[in-house]
């Protein structure tokens, strides 16, 4: 899987269908050599290391004639010849901030560490995984800095990440990307990533790559509802299913940059990792520091084969714990059905009906603990509000589970009100500020110092007992704003810039040790909807609330772009009342439920002011949920009609014994005499004969694949699914 060629001074590093190599060249550097489909057998390089040179001037002390500037450099820094965005910088002693590391050393060994304290993809017993570490020294200030690679071969995926070791005088980190590649012909390939806003998260964003620099950024403490840490990289002329994609994930929470430079020769350095704007980390003699760690995809299978490959790892190498592999529970939340205004007798007759349909939990959202009426009071005090809830969490946990259901909660512990709350009231300090410089509030909150042991030692136990006080079974993690005036009594001056990265840290020895502690609770993420849906909090809770928008059709839009990188198992979708609480749109409960069924499923809406035709409907859903979730969590998903450039959205997922399929269309919008539609099916095979559950009928694989379903739509969001079972 790697290997090392003493005599070309090569590394390769194989997965099943891809290679990756690069080298050591002249006194040290390490330059990059090729990324993409396997080379089984490995030739000579030097003719392409001939053409990357050629163009230069020679600049660089001992280079033999070729520049930096032009070359493809594995881990590149700034203050030599190359002129283009470096991974990595940093500001020594003396005030110089000319990195230069060189090549020192290497160790391959199998299977692959955890990264301590943060998120990574971790390998299992019987894993086909090897991991590299190479050492680059700059000898001059005595700075060590660790490449990390692993390769998961069945996997197709090989991750990156960097422990920078300062073993001379001080130094100050200024940038430490997690990957940066150099790749060839990059005015051949466009730049996607997933862009929007709250309620209209991650929406796919492409467009050709140019010369220049093109990156997209999170500044204030989250991964972010603007942008995602997930950036592709398609030839034009990739497609769904055709073509090849280059893909960059990071497994971090906190702010980011991920993009792509290409220079006047048309190479494509593409990067991902911590964003380098403000970010400052100081290293004194004999400290260590950590980047997060950067999963990378290469398919030649277009972006939809590339997306199963990410579905793939996120589901199985990623997500943790219990819950990975059991299907979960389908739930009814009470946030859209009474908002702050919920009562027990509320409850239970949600319950009640939640009960008949055949749903697992109830989820009690905001609004159960402290001074909490509204939003502009009481985070930070979890103990319950007994004004609300006189017999406590404990007393409604057990009406909920009298009737068979679980009962789930919703906090934000990352979170402080400065107004009615005792716990402002007794560490105001506790909130991120700046001395002298009034705080921005956020939807009335501040933002917890999680870079303080303190505080990160607070919450676990807040959280602990009130997940000890009561039969609580599933926790909703919220976190309702981004970080301003970012500062921590706790770090000395130099070190404020460390802040956001330190308070990444310390949310992630919250979350580690109370999924450890509470190993049967099933946690979900979420921030106002997803604005923290990334790789990394998928690591601690296998879920995420995806977005606050329950609209059917918007939900088409964000769940059409969550899926190019993450699984439909990772996504919350409920089904919500209409007129829609966010766009005030009107569409059937059978398109809501259509949409909402191949995520983590369950309803946001009172379910007690249902009629009974629609307690039906509901009902079928659940059936539907229970019988067919493993096929949409384990199976693979093919998209066909692509929402956003097109009045439809289809998909079909194929089980992963590949007996069941199960596809899903909807009509967005339809005109009066409309083309004839076929929706094409994918990834069946081609001599099977399935039977369709729907009308009885058989095909061949051949014939859903190339000749398709007819769609007789006639109205807008009708919506349809169709079971295919292999004879
Ligand atoms: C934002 C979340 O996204 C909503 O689902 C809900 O939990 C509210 N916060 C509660 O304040």
């Amino acid at each position: 899987m790697i290997s090392f060629n003493e005599n070309t001074q090569i590394f390769q590093l194989d997965t099943k269908k891809t290679s990756y190599c690069f080298g050591v060249y002249n006194d040290g550097f390490l330059m990059h050599l090729y990324w993409g489909e396997k080379l089984p057998v490995m030739g000579e390089f030097e003719q392409y290391i001939l053409v990357q040179t050629k163009a230069l001037s020679p600049q660089d002390n001992g280079l033999g004639g070729w520049s930096t500037n032009v070359a493809r450099m594995e881990y590149p820094t700034h203050g030599g010849a190359d002129l283009r965005r470096p991974a990595f910088q940093c500001t020594f002693d003396d005030g110089s901030a000319v990195p230069r590391l060189r090549y020192a050393g290497h160790k391959i060994t199998d299977g692959k560490a955890v990264l301590n304290g943060m998120p990574c993809v971790y390998s299992e017993d019987g894993d086909k995984v090897q991991s590299l570490e190479i050492e680059l020294v700059d000898k001059r200030k005595d700075l060590h800095v660790f490449l990390n690679y692993s390769v998961f071969e069945d996997y197709d995926v090989i991750t990156r990440s960097v422990r920078v070791e300062n073993k001379g005088p001080k130094c100050k980190i200024d940038a430490c990307l997690s990957a940066s590649v150099d790749l060839p012909e990059g005015r051949d390939f466009d730049f996607m990533h997933l862009d929007g806003c709250w309620a209209r998260e991650r929406h796919p964003q492409r467009t050709p790559i140019f010369c220049g620099t093109q990156t997209v950024d999170m500044k204030n403490g989250a991964s972010g509802h603007y942008h995602n840490p997930f950036v592709c990289f398609p030839e034009h002329n990739a497609d769904e299913d055709h073509g090849r994609v280059y893909s960059l994930g990071l497994l971090w929470s906190g702010e980011f940059v991920g993009g792509v430079q290409m220079d006047s020769y048309d190479t494509m350095r593409v990067f991902i990792g911590v964003n380098d704007f403000g970010f400052g980390y100081t290293l004194e003699t004999g400290e260590t520091f950590q980047s997060p760690e950067a999963a990378l995809i290469y398919s030649n299978n277009g972006i939809g084969g590339m997306s199963r490959l990410w579905h793939k790892l996120t589901r199985e190498r990623i997500c943790r714990g219990k819950f990975r592999d059991i299907e979960r529970y389908a739930l009814i939340n009470n946030w859209e059905a009474t908002y702050f205004n919920f009562t027990v007798e509320k409850l239970s007759a949600i319950a009640d009906r939640a009960k008949d349909i055949g749903l697992d939990l109830l989820v009690l959202d905001d609004g159960w603990f402290g001074i909490r009426n509204d939003d502009h009071t009481g985070l930070g005090d979890w103990f319950v509000n007994r004004e609300k809830l006189p017999e406590g969490l404990d007393g409604l946990a057990s009406e909920i589970n009298k009737r068979g259901m679980k009962f789930g909660l919703w906090f934000e512990p990352e979170m402080i009100s400065p107004k009615g709350c005792q716990l402002y009231e007794k560490h105001p300090d506790w909130a991120l500020h700046i001395n002298g410089l009034e705080g921005t509030l956020g939807r009335f909150q501040l933002t917890l110092d999680l870079s303080r042991d303190d505080v990160c030692d607070y919450i676990i136990e807040a959280v602990s007992n009130i997940l000890n006080s009561a039969n609580i079974e599933y926790v909703k993690w919220d976190m309702n704003r981004y970080m301003t005036e970012v500062g921590s009594d706790k770090l000395p001056q130099e070190r404020q810039c460390e802040v956001k990265y330190r308070y990444m840290l310390g949310l992630y020895r919250v979350l580690e040790t109370l999924t450890a502690r509470f190993p049967n609770v099933l946690f979900e993420s979420c921030a106002s909807g997803g604005g923290r849906f990334d790789l990394g909090m998928l690591y601690y809770m296998p879920q995420t609330w995806s977005s606050d928008d329950t609209d059917a059709v918007e939900r088409l839009y964000i769940q059409h772009g969550t899926s190019i990188c993450y699984p439909y198992s990772s996504m919350g979708a409920h089904v919500s009342v209409c007129p829609n609480h966010q766009v005030g749109r009107v569409t059937p409960l059978k398109m809501r439920g259509n949409v909402a069924l191949p995520g983590q499923f369950g309803f946001e809406l009172d379910l007690a002011k249902m009629t009974e035709e629609e307690l039906t409907e509901a009902k079928r859903q659940v059936e539907v949920y229970k019988e067919f979730g493993e096929v949409f969590h384990r199976g693979d998903l093919y998209r066909i009609d692509d929402p956003m450039t097109s009045d439809f959205a289809s998909m079909n997922f194929v089980s992963e014994d590949k007996k069941r399929v199960v596809l899903f269309r909807h009509v967005i919008a339809t005109h009066p005499s409309c083309r004839f539609k076929y929706t094409k099916l994918k990834g069946l095979e081609p001599e099977a004969i399935y039977v369709c559950r729907e009308n009885g009928k058989q095909y061949s694989g051949a014939m859903l694949m190339n000749i398709g379903i007819a769609w007789n739509h006639k109205r807008d969001y009708e919506s349809e699914m169709f079971v295919f079972e292999k004879k």
